[in-house]
């Protein structure tokens, strides 16, 4: 507890755009995040006033951290599983728990839990050897995905592999992997619930993602058409597995809408891209939603505050141009409307460096305000 305020001490593990949107909801509970950084320039860093620098891949250094914290939490699932295993062990209050997050952790464990419990999944199995991708190819038909078993993100760790020798350096790399159907999927669809240790359960309505290049470019709330019956059901498939795999604080069930229905593609444990439109779209943000959930106090209303609601990621353009300072005052100048959310990060080309959200009655030109705004921050030209 915060001996100035009575409130409780949450710590993030990470110090990225996730640990600063959810600062950005601590703030608003009378607290104030506790930020495990690598740099003082994480964003997070930038403007969490309880920062420690540390690795979080050095025990000595997690624990530290988590002394005085409620509860300790992550803006990413890098944290060895062994290291969350220990600090629950020695008391600290530490969700989600390592058994709830080696399944986000670790692809191929993922799909076998998944898989015994009879949720969809694609077609898949472990890779030892180049014959394995080969022979699942023969069997599956190509083209396949393969997939790093950890530490990917954001399309990194992921390959469409059309034949055999696509594989061939991949699996002489020496990286672990599966290899998977390539689904033909209409389209990408996200279902958020956050749950508590007391075991409340929250929904957010279904969203649709798109990707670019294996990264979230735009989410769609709600999925625009979805029929109830598969709103439904992916919703009650993210509520079954919280339950089931005993997660605490969010959970995000990336899915893959086909002809004969829903398909798991993978589990997030904390705050997710496809949730960042809740700050302005939702009664309750995933950020906030989040912070309830791993302090156990009861969940907020997740209904939307208006008919639609876009979310568009502001990446990292090539140099030049007019400055991010300018292209934001042409952009507020046109269209008062746009929710801009700007992570405080170097721009690389291709890197998450901020979001911009709009609301309005009807989907399309919605979804044409947000993209037209995420272009022009990115490109500096509407
Ligand atoms: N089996 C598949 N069939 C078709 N497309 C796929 C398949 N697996 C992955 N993809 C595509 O690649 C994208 C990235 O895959 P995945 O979510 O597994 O990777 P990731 O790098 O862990 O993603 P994230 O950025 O969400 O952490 C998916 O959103 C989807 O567009
Ligand atoms: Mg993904």
């Amino acid at each position: 507890v915060d001996v100035r305020t009575g409130l409780p001490v949450v710590g993030m593990v990470g110090g990225g755009q996730l640990a600063r949107m959810t600062h950005q909801a601590a703030i608003s509970l009378g607290q104030s995040l506790r930020v495990l950084a690598e740099s003082p320039d994480d964003s997070a860093a930038l403007v969490a006033a309880d920062v420690r620098i540390g690795t979080h891949t050095d025990l000595s250094a997690l624990r530290e951290f988590a002394k005085g914290c409620e509860a300790v939490t992550f803006d990413h699932e890098h944290v060895p599983n062994e290291h969350i295993a220990t600090l629950a062990a020695e008391g600290v209050a530490i969700y989600p728990g390592a058994a709830a997050i080696a399944f986000a952790q670790d692809k191929r464990l993922m799909r076998e839990r998944l898989g015994a419990m009879g949720a969809p999944v694609p077609r898949w199995r472990t890779v030892s050897s180049l014959s394995d991708i080969s022979d699942f190819g023969q069997d599956v038909g190509w083209p396949l995905v393969a997939k790093a078993t950890r530490g990917g993100y954001d399309g990194r760790g992921v390959w469409m592999l059309s034949s055999p020798a696509d594989a061939v350096e991949l699996v002489e790399s020496g990286t672990e992997l599966i290899v998977e159907e390539r689904v033909p999927l209409l389209r990408e669809l996200a279902a958020l619930v956050a749950r508590s240790p007391f075991g409340q359960v929250a929904a957010y309505p279904v969203v649709e993602t798109v990707q670019r290049d294996g990264i979230c470019v735009q989410v769609l709330a709600p999925a625009p058409e979805l029929p109830d019956a598969l709103s439904i059901a992916a919703q009650q498939l993210a509520i079954d597995l919280a339950n089931e795999l005993g997660v605490v604080g969010l959970l995000a069930v990336e899915l893959f809408e086909t002809d004969a229905g829903i398909v798991v593609n993978e589990l997030a444990m904390r705050p997710h891209n496809s949730g960042h439109w809740t700050i302005e779209g939702a009664r309750t943000s995933q950020f906030e939603q989040h912070l309830r959930a791993v302090l156990d106090y009861p969940m907020g209303e997740t209904s939307l505050t208006a008919p639609a609601v876009v979310m568009a990621n502001v990446l990292g353009g090539q140099p030049g141009g007019i400055s991010i300072d300018e292209r934001l005052h042409h952009l507020f100048a046109e269209d008062p409307g746009v929710r801009v959310h700007l992570y405080g990060k170097q721009v690389r080309p291709g890197r998450k460096i901020g979001h911009v959200t709009v609301l309005g009655d009807d989907m399309t030109p919605v979804r044409a305000r947000a993209v037209r705004a995420a272009r022009w921050l990115q490109e500096g030209t509407p």
